[in-house]
């Protein structure tokens, strides 16, 4: 009973979106508030959580139909596309305040990125004159804690670009509809809101490799997702980038993988010595109280940890020595040997076996 009902609003929704961005307003108006109305009659028979979302999502709806009547005066391209990422549950985009300068390291990813996506972006016309391809998709693999989701953000940031962070677990989104078309609207608010980097985090939880026991629906939403990807390769002046990231590029879907779609694979290795000494330098640069820091010292201790570690066993550090600072009441400085005691306790997350399997991969590729 209650498939029938939300297979309905879905349809209703979905037409809504259609005509609002065809420009049929008054349509589109009368289409919300219909979807608004059966959404409100469906949360009345629903309980618990499923209730709360359900009614929350209504709320939505109905901001929207007010939007278009001139009732809310923020009527624009960039609200309509957030609001149509509220309804995917997805946090709301804004350009990311990260810079490339606040990435220790990662010198090669830095430059394919620079060549791939931001130099194209930034001279447009020059990039058309020598017929530089850009756009389509990009996929970043590697040990956890690397720095793949940071570096995106600063990517958003270098090219101004709203960053539309993409959780997985969002897009299948229990009572919004299938797969497919959440993935569908998802583009179209990326469209509203560009240019827009949208950001697939942990691809592979997203599209995992097909065991043959998928729903329908989950595989007619891999291959929305791979005709929107190869739409946007065929229509650069969308100012859309999609990223990709995973731990584990071994468990993705072939289909993603295929040229066309996520053509750009760049490996994100963990830190290496320069890297992790200047992870300690970044990690602490806020810190009043840090002088004559021994950073050959930590970045010899410090190999197989990544820069999630690092980071974590400076915040740790600081954070020790302010207790002792409340209790004794004398300020001091944080020390080397601060920081080598939290090593000690901590074990890197990055190992052997891990780095052995990255490179077999990229060796079968
Ligand atoms: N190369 C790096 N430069 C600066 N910070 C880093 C780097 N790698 C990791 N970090 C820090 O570790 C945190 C976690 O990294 P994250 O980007 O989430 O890793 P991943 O996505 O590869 O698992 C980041 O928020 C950042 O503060
Ligand atoms: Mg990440």
């Amino acid at each position: 009973m209650d498939n029938e009902k939300i297979t309905e609003i879905n349809n209703l929704l979905e037409n809504a979106i259609k005509m609002e961005s065809e420009g049929k307003k008054k349509d589109a108006s009368e289409m919300y508030m219909l979807t608004y109305k059966k959404l409100i009659e469906l949360a009345k028979n629903s309980h618990g959580k499923l209730k709360n979302e359900r009614v929350k999502q209504a709320d939505i709806i109905l901001k929207t139909y007010k939007s278009l009547n001139g009732e809310d005066n923020t009527d624009n391209k960039i609200s309509r596309g957030k609001k149509i990422l509220e309804t995917l549950n997805i946090e709301e985009p804004e350009i990311p305040k990260v810079t490339f300068n606040d990435v220790a390291g990662l010198e090669n990813v830095k430059t394919e990125i620079m060549s791939k996506i931001i130099y194209p972006m930034r001279y447009k016309e020059l990039s058309k004159e020598y017929d530089i391809e850009f756009g389509g998709g990009m996929l970043l693999y590697g040990p956890p804690g690397t720095g793949k989701t940071f570096i995106v953000k600063a990517i958003a940031n270098e090219v101004k670009a709203n960053f539309i962070n993409v959780n997985p677990s969002s897009l299948y989104s229990q009572w919004f509809g299938q797969f497919e078309k959440n993935i569908s609207l998802l583009f179209k608010a990326a469209y509203l809101l560009s240019p827009a980097i949208i950001f697939f985090d942990e691809i592979d939880t997203l599209v995992p490799k097909r065991s043959g026991s998928e729903s329908d629906a989950a595989k007619r939403g891999v291959s929305q997702l791979l005709t929107e990807v190869g739409g946007l390769t065929s229509e650069k002046d969308k100012n859309i980038f999609i990223i990709a990231a995973t731990n584990n590029p071994w468990e993705v879907d072939e289909a993603v993988m295929r040229p066309g779609r996520f053509d750009v694979k760049i490996y994100v290795p963990p830190p290496d010595y320069e890297s992790r000494k200047r992870l300690f330098e970044l990690k602490l640069s806020k810190i009043k109280y840090v002088n004559n820091i021994n950073y050959d010292k930590l970045s010899k201790v410090t190999e197989r940890y990544s820069g999630a570690d690092i980071e974590f066993i400076c915040k740790k550090s600081v954070q020790n020595v302010f207790m002792e600072v409340v209790k004794s009441g004398t300020k001091r400085d944080i020390t080397t040997d601060d920081l080598i005691n939290v090593i000690s306790q901590i074990k890197p997350s990055i190992d052997e076996t891990m780095l052995k399997r990255y490179q077999s991969y990229i060796m079968s590729m």
